[in-house]
This record gives C-alpha cells, sequence and structure tokens, in this order.
C-alpha cells in the first residue's frame, strides 16, 4: 500500500533482444508510443484537409514510425522513403548531404510530410529540407517521433512531435545503437 512502482533495470535485462546488455530504463513503453502515434496520426489527418500528401520517411530510423503512423491518418496519401547521407566525418557533421536513394515519387505539387525518428543537431533535416524545396512541392513539414530540442536554428522545426525527448542516446522502435535494438517495440536510454 502505498508504493510507488518502477521498471526497473531487471526488467529490461531480462528481455532476449537485447543480447545480455541491460538498457538504463525504459523511457516510452511500446503503449505510450502507440497513444501518441494515433494522437499525431489526427492532428496530421485534420491539418490536411485537401491536396495531395505524400508521407515521406528517413530512412533507415524511421521505418517503424512511419509503418505506425501512416495506418492513424485518416485521408488518401502516398508514402516513400529516401536515405541521406552527410559528407565528413562520423563525428564531424560537414553540413553537406546528399541523397542516397532519392523518391521515385513525384513531389511537385504535393504536400511532403518529411518523417524522422529524432532530431538532435537538426543538421541533416536542414539540408534535405533544402534539396526537397528545389522541387517545387505545395509544402513541406516535418513530424518527428522524437525531438530534443538541441536545435534552435532550424528554418523548419517539426510541425508535428511525438516527444520532447532527454539527451540521452535512445534505441528502440527504429532507433539503433550500430544497428543494433532497431526492433524493440519500447523506447530505451542506453547505459
Ligand atoms: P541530426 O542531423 O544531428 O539531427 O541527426 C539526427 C540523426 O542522428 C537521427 O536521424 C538518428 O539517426 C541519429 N540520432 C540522433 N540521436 C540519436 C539517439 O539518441 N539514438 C539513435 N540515433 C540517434
Ligand atoms: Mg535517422
Amino acid at each position: 500500500m502505498g508504493r510507488f512502482w518502477c521498471i526497473t533495470v531487471s526488467a529490461t535485462s531480462a528481455d532476449p533482444r537485447l543480447e545480455g546488455r541491460s538498457v538504463k530504463r525504459i523511457v516510452y513503453t511500446a503503449d505510450e508510443i502507440a497513444a501518441r502515434v494515433r494522437e499525431l496520426g489526427r492532428a496530421i489527418t485534420e491539418t490536411y484537409d485537401s491536396g495531395e500528401l505524400l508521407i515521406l520517411g528517413l530512412l533507415k530510423g524511421s521505418f517503424i514510425f512511419v509503418s505506425d503512423l501512416v495506418r492513424t491518418i485518416q485521408r488518401p496519401l502516398q508514402v516513400d522513403f529516401l536515405i541521406a547521407a552527410s559528407y565528413g566525418t562520423e563525428t564531424v557533421s560537414s553540413g553537406h548531404v546528399r541523397l542516397v536513394y532519392d523518391p521515385e515519387t513525384t513531389l511537385e505539387g504535393k504536400h511532403i510530410l518529411l518523417v524522422e525518428d529524432v532530431v538532435d543537431s537538426g543538421r541533416t533535416l536542414s539540408k534535405v529540407i533544402d534539396v526537397l524545396q528545389t522541387r517545387n512541392p505545395a509544402s513541406i513539414e516535418v513530424c518527428a517521433l522524437l525531438d530534443k530540442r538541441i536545435a534552435t536554428f532550424l528554418k523548419h522545426p517539426p510541425k508535428f512531435t511525438g516527444f520532447v525527448a532527454p539527451h540521452e542516446f535512445l534505441v528502440g522502435y527504429g532507433l539503433d545503437h550500430a544497428e543494433n535494438f532497431r526492433h524493440l517495440p519500447y523506447i530505451a536510454s542506453l547505459l
């Protein structure tokens, strides 16, 4: 009686998907994510009351989020993906970006909703938007599952945000660490 219960580290270290590694804590459970994705879907449905909508997922991190999100949007839409790569070293973002996979779908005249797993510095996103603007879409907006609110210089801050995330390294629900942990149904903070 009167006790507080919380998810413990042992609960996640027992998860066979973690290969024996423990995570610091579960930040968002699968149920919390599902509830928030449904709210985002409702907001997106209300926002785009006319025109053609193209949901453009940034791979690879957005693949689970996109597949859940599109099933909550109650209007016609198209789905495509793009892969962006930054030039420069791995630790220093050079600010140059190149599309490794370019969407096959025509962008001209469409409302583009760019879907990102997590906005960190926001550098990738800004450069991708600059490239896409040259294709004459009707509009470009961003939907980010997580926003660490580190990026303050963004010309296009996310119009739709799932969660304002802590400044920790997060994995699961599409987010990886060295390509691992993308398949976790929850989002956890690594030790
Ligand atoms: P930005 O250009 O600095 O905003 O980088 C965003 C990209 O970095 C995201 O799309 C992720 O791929 C990656 N990233 C940033 N923070 C995290 C994290 O906490 N976990 C996993 N990947 C992250
Ligand atoms: Mg990513």
